[in-house]
């Protein structure tokens, strides 16, 4: 196993407990020449954001099994080059959701209390102490937008602090707590006094929510945005701030966000006093990072016990039921006619029976899972004539 990149110890420690000793750690993201000496070796992998698991590196992790993508995005992995080696990836979509949730909810207090202007005023030597303008969140109404994971958190935080929570949702969904669905996007901006947006990067979503949505706010409200940078027309939000039009805003993701940490930070939203700015971190707590390490080694641990791929992203899903008494047959392999008879072929000429047997397809890619009890020999010959099966990309038996 392979572990770049500083991946949690809960991850390694997952590792260990299963049985996995052979495990290879480093701190941070390998040189590329360092990077594939290591893939050549690698049966499992597991890499965070900075690690580019291109078609070129793919092509020297000849014993690659599965890559485990601790933090949220694939996008630094080639995905379809993955899926054409036989090798599902695995990540951890939505273990951050409570750190991103938290901030909301204390966004929602500090914009309620005018905090954000207080604290810039003190800074600057100002002194104003005054209620004006300043707000308990009890009994005032919270409308979350993108009632998903993230969402349905913010809502279930925010009735136990005696918020009305009202939601808007493009798919039907189940109402937690007393939370209630707006009959439109429209209601709910006209209701609420915060409104937190929660809904993915999707063509529907981009610059969803500019000048006319904020018409429709109460005046004085406030907008959350610590979903996807695309999602608000930044210029008219900044125009709304300025003119007092809204009270003001928490803002965790912009429309151009920074490479890296030595790069400068540009915003029309910059220097006002009414606004929190935060640079992407949302989600960034060590809880997070914890959890997606447990997360992800349990995917990765499931597939290489189990056979199972629920939630891979590339890769055909199945989940699997233990298999106490037989052996695990794994046959991965384009997904052209003729492969399944072939399968088949193979235990049936032998006169072993199948226990059970899962396949899942996709335009490109078939998974097939035999479960049966040859004995120890025979089970090594069935894999040898599974590998040699027109299309086959990869075989694997569990014992
Ligand atoms: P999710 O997929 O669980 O929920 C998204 C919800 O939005 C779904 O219920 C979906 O039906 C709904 N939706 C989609 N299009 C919509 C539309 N046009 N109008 C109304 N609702 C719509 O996603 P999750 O995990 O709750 O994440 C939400 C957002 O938060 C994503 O954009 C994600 O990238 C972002 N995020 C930001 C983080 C940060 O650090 N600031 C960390 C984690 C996630």
């Amino acid at each position: 196993m392979l572990l770049l990149e500083g991946i949690s110890q809960t991850a390694a420690d997952a590792f260990a407990t299963a049985g996995y000793s052979d495990i290879r750690r480093f701190e941070k993201a390998l040189p590329v020449a360092e990077l594939h000496r290591e893939l050549a070796e690698a049966h499992i992998v597991g890499i965070r954001s900075r690690t580019q698991l291109d078609a070129e590196a793919l092509s020297h992790a000849r014993r690659l099994m599965a890559i485990g993508a601790f933090c949220i995005g694939t996008n630094q992995i080639d995905l379809a080059a993955a899926k054409r080696a036989g090798v599902p990836v695995f990540n951890a979509p939505y273990s951050n959701t409570r750190s991103v949730a938290e901030l909301v909810i204390a966004e929602a207090i500090l914009l309620m209390r005018g905090i954000p202007a207080k604290n810039a005023q003190c800074h600057r030597g100002g002194w104003s102490k005054s209620a004006a303008g300043s707000h308990e969140v009890r009994g005032k109404t919270l409308g979350i937008v993108g009632y998903g994971h993230i969402g349905t958190q913010v809502g279930v935080i925010a009735e136990a602090l005696g918020m009305h929570v009202v939601y808007h949702d493009i798919e039907s969904k189940l109402a937690l707590g007393n939370a209630r669905s707006a009959a439109s996007l429209d209601e709910l901006l006209a209701r609420s006094d915060i409104v937190t947006l929660h809904v993915p990067e999707t063509p529907a979503t981009r610059m969803m929510f500019g000048a006319p949505q904020i018409a429709t706010m109460k005046p004085g409200a406030h907008l959350i945005n610590a979903s996807r940078g695309t999602v608000v027309d930044i210029d008219a939000l900044a125009r709304a701030l300025h003119d007092g039009r809204l009270g003001g805003a928490a803002v965790d993701v912009f429309p151009v966000e920074p490479e890296g940490n030595a790069d400068a930070f540009q915003s029309p939203l910059c220097g006002m006093d009414n606004v929190i700015l935060t640079p992407h971190v949302g989600g960034s707590t060590l809880e997070a990072q914890a959890n997606i390490g447990a997360e992800v080694a349990a995917k990765l641990l499931r597939y290489s016990d189990n056979g199972s791929t629920l939630s891979a992203v590339n890769f055909p899903e199945v989940t699997l039921p233990e298999h106490a008494g037989s052996n695990r047959f794994l046959h991965i392999h384009r997904n052209v006619p003729g492969v399944l008879s072939a399968i088949n072929e193979v235990f049936s000429s032998r006169g072993i029976n199948i226990d059970g047997q899962y396949l899942r397809t996709d335009p490109d890619l078939g998974y097939v899972v035999i479960d049966a009890a040859p004995d120890r020999e025979q089970a090594g010959q069935l894999r040898e004539a599974l590998a040699r099966i027109e299309g086959t990309l990869r075989t694997r038996v569990l014992y």
